[in-house]
């Protein structure tokens, strides 16, 4: 469901900002510093988590203003969503959904959004973390239940690295019902990555089939780092070493995305700057096809310069194969990138002020 209207309060470097995109491509162009990507954050923040810069809140709330942040979003179709924090607690977000307090979980039964930033250039050669993230957000895009399940895993694993710091006090039971809570949250977690990658490798292979689709590399996908197994055997089993790591060392938190370039027979982080960027944009875009498939809505993308790192050639079959594929927000510091884009809307920015071109 596109973003009909979307309001900042606080945000960044806006102190009031409104701005109403197409159903279509969104493209923002401006100098280095006017304030793009912010608005791209923004959006990113109408899906659980801490947005595409991955960010404390507290660093959100505009340096200059009174403290805690709003973002307001008119969805196609009228629904209202309002995101932010108070002054008085700037690191708990919030969320109103039709003017009524949700939790920000919830979040992902209304909109699937997905990013693309310059920071995640460096995705396949980074932490097994930051790829985790990733995985996480595609399949959180397909399947709205996997942020509470990755919450309430967290949770379990939090409570119980803490008890196994201090062994005197710990109540066995509660022990064992934290691992229990690990145990079921986790084959619920590993599940949908599994059904997430599987879907996504056929997908991949879909699109690869149709010859005006080859300027994307194809990816393969496989999951490392956990294999599954009986998770509430093995926390048991674990915490003498866990309690002497301050740490779960063994479970689904510890999952990693593999990507391999499929022709070249090889790591995804072996490959060069360029291909790396288009395996990923064709793991995206793939994505964003069975999302549109399966849940009947194409996601939001969100592209922070991509335009200006991809070759003329490449940058004309993104756009081809994006051509009625939902809101598509990009951003550039040049307006030339996206000349040949038919019905897009535009907006400048510049002094803090979004206008429409
Ligand atoms: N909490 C904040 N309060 C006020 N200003 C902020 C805050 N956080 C970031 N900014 C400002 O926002 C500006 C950056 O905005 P943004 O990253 O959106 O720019 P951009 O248009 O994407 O630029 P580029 O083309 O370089 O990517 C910077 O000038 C930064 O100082
Ligand atoms: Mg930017």
């Amino acid at each position: 469901m596109p973003i009909a209207r979307l309001m900042l309060m606080d945000f960044r470097s806006y102190a009031t900002a409104a701005i109403a995109p197409g159903p279509g491509y969104v493209v923002l162009t401006g100098d280095n510093g006017a304030g793009k990507t912010n608005i791209l954050e923004a959006v990113s923040l109408l899906t659980p988590g801490r947005g595409l810069r991955g960010a404390a809140l507290s660093e959100m709330a505009r340096s200059s203003g009174p403290g805690g942040f709003g973002i307001a979003a008119t969805l196609e179709g009228d629904a209202e969503l309002g995101t932010g924090t108070l002054a008085a607690a700037p690191e708990r977000r919030q969320l109103r959904v039709n003017g009524a307090t949700a939790s920000v979980n919830s979040l992902s039964e209304w909109l699937s959004i997905l990013w693309l930033t310059p920071a995640m250039d460096r995705l396949f050669s980074g932490s097994a973390g930051d790829r985790r993230r990733f995985l996480d957000r595609l399949v959180l895009a397909l399947d709205p239940t996997h942020a509470s399940h990755a919450a309430r895993y967290e949770a379990a694993m939090r409570a119980r690295n803490k008890l196994l710091a201090e062994p005197e006090t710990a109540d066995p039971a509660w022990l064992a019902a934290l691992e229990a809570g690990m145990a079921e949250h986790g084959l619920a977690l590993t599940g949908a990555r599994s059904r997430t990658v599987a879907a996504l490798g056929e997908a991949l292979g879909e699109a690869i089939a149709s010859p005006s689709q080859t300027d994307f590399p194809r990816a393969s996908l496989a999951l490392n780092g956990w294999a599954g197994g009986d998770l509430v055997h093995l926390l048991r089993a674990n915490r003498g070493r866990d309690a002497a790591a301050g740490r779960a060392t063994e479970g689904p938190h510890r999952q990693d995305l593999a990507v391999e370039h499929l022709a070249k027979r090889q790591p995804a982080a072996r490959a060069s700057t360029g291909e790396q960027k288009a395996l990923l944009l064709g793991i995206v875009l793939a994505h964003a096809e069975l999302v549109a498939e399966r849940r009947g809505a194409a996601p939001i993308l969100l592209l922070d310069e991509v335009a200006a790192h991809l070759d003329p050639a490449r940058r004309a079959a993104l756009f081809a194969r994006l051509e009625g594929r939902g809101q598509v927000w990009m951003t550039g510091t040049e307006t030339t990138l996206f000349e040949s884009l038919a019905g897009a809307a535009r907006f400048t920015i510049a002094n803090g002020m979004i206008h429409v071109v």
